[in-house]
């Protein structure tokens, strides 16, 4: 797409040459084809959220060097991009990076190629909602409002009674809760937001699980802050890493995902939580642990209490969310920290939107009401799909390894090769779209790995399984599933 003059006015900084390189990684080249993989993974980095939106990209000239190609290359992957709507151009102002109409967060994924009808959207983790519990806990919480509607509605830190049920909640997994520690935030991602503007500066570093949710890092990076990522090993956290980055670094944040990491399932040991908290305490870095997935235990041992729960001093600061283990729909999470720091972070949320819907809220605590019930009943879903999967995966990928996993949304799954970006590519034009593993890190890395949501139904996960074994063998690389080594990863 060639721009017209004048629209390109809040187009953000250039990326340089090496660290677009950088994010790009290896997993694109591949002899013959090369202009094609260079479109797919820069057209992945923007639609993963690795690159912002109207990012200045380098000119040809620039970038050829720096890969190691042809300027004709990177010239045919730009023309592709503009061609498929992913790139802007305007004369003087150079090229932009942008999402084509319909494509972007929420809506349908971008399809290639003319992809069969049937696409398989295996990039979200998350469930339907809970039926009929969730109509019915709504039903209970329209009578309810009527109890606030004499009132104005509008609490920056959430409703009373629905901080009283998080903190009831904490206090049940064994870290004592009361409301006051309690913000309630439109879902775990906002909570994110919200604590990296109040306590970040730009240019700051920021401490980060090596691999980590995508939108994390896509975060730290709206912050513009510097995630600093920290790698975790095959079977848990690396305390003494995350120690030595914390004395090395000095930072004031340190974002973690201790249960059922996203993407790699792992759980932290109630040692490495201890630990991690003492390191957070004794470096003056406040440890975010974001427990979106911690009720998601689809079987093995009992869960760890929370990070929070090893810490009395106010150094461990917790988000959670409603999205996963009910339902992303009602968009419902919170941050439970000390209680001024809950009063500057109202304070500054009312900044932004003021307060949260108070029918929603109502229906979370009707929802905390019945959390058994809710949570029974995404387990019954999960497991017949879980097995599915890690079938599927012995059955027709023989080759590939991963972890069973015993809660969490999905499977972190390691290829033969490192062949996950390309994978991905081919997928898409299958019908089939996954996230690659360098979706998951800062510099490319990771192209071992594939992330496989469990959330679809089994015959879904079956037919995916079975495409993407396929194409492997075509791109350049069969399941051999392991137990969960618990209890040291538990
Ligand atoms: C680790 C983690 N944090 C945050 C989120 C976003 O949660 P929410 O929908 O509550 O904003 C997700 C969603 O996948 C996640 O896996």
């Amino acid at each position: 797409m060639w721009g017209q003059s004048g629209d390109h006015g809040s187009m953000s900084a250039p990326v340089a040459p090496a660290v677009l390189a950088g994010l790009l990684g290896e997993g694109w080249r591949r002899p013959g084809a090369s202009a094609h993989a260079l479109a797919d993974a820069l057209r992945g980095l923007v639609v993963d959220g690795r690159l912002a939106v109207r990012t200045r990209v380098p000119s040809e000239r620039a970038l050829a060097p720096q890969l190691g190609v042809s300027r004709g290359t990177v010239s045919r992957a730009y023309d592709r991009l503009r061609g498929d709507g992913y790139l802007v151009s305007a004369r003087g102002a150079g090229s932009w990076l942008t999402l084509p109409a319909g494509a972007g967060p929420g809506a349908p994924p971008p399809v290639f190629g003319g992809a069969p009808a049937r696409a398989l959207d295996l990039t979200i983790a998350a469930l339907p909602a809970p039926e009929p519990l969730l109509g019915e806990c709504a039903a209970r919480a329209a009578t309810a409002l009527s109890r606030y509607s004499a009132m104005l509605g509008c609490a920056p830190a959430g409703v009373g009674e629905l901080r009283e049920a998080i903190a009831a909640r904490f206090t049940e997994r064994g870290a004592p809760t009361t409301a006051d520690h309690v913000l309630v935030t439109a879902g775990a991602q906002h909570a994110l937001h919200l604590l990296l503007s109040l306590l970040t500066t730009p240019g700051e570093r920021v401490l980060v699980d090596a691999p980590s949710y995508p939108r994390t890092l896509s975060a730290v990076r709206g912050a513009r802050a510097r995630a600093v990522p920290v790698p975790l090993g095959a079977s848990g956290w690396d305390v003494a890493a995350w120690d030595a980055a914390a004395r090395a670094v000095g930072p004031r944040l340190g974002l973690t995902i201790p249960d059922f990491h996203n993407p790699t399932g792992l759980t932290m040991s109630a040692g490495d939580r201890a630990a991690l908290a003492a390191t957070a305490a004794r470096s003056g870095m406040l440890l975010v642990a974001d427990e979106t997935n911690a009720e998601l235990r689809l079987d093995g041992p009992a869960m760890p209490a929370p990070v929070a729960a090893s810490d009395p001093g106010g150094a461990v600061v917790t988000i959670g969310s409603m999205s996963k283990s009910a339902w992303g729909g009602l968009r419902i999470g919170w941050i439970r920290a000390a209680p001024r720091l809950i009063r500057e972070l109202a304070a500054a949320r009312a900044d932004v939107d003021l307060a949260g819907p108070v029918l929603e809220q109502l229906v979370a605590v009707e929802l905390l009401a019945r959390w058994d019930e809710v949570l029974a009943s995404r387990r019954a879903l999960l497991r017949p799909r879980r097995d599915a999967l890690v079938s599927a995966l012995a059955e027709h990928a023989p080759a590939w390894t991963c972890r069973r996993p015993r809660g969490g949304l999905s499977a972190w799954v390691r290829l033969p090769s490192p062949v996950a970006t390309r994978l991905a590519a081919a997928a898409a034009h299958a019908g089939v779209h996954i996230t690659p593993g360098p979706s998951f890190t800062t510099d490319g890395t990771f192209e071992h790995h594939i992330r496989l949501p469990y959330t679809r139904p089994p015959d879904d996960l079956a037919r995916a399984v079975q495409t993407l074994s396929q194409l492997a063998t075509r791109v350049g690389g069969a399941t051999a599933v392991e137990d969960d080594p618990a209890p040291a990863a538990i």
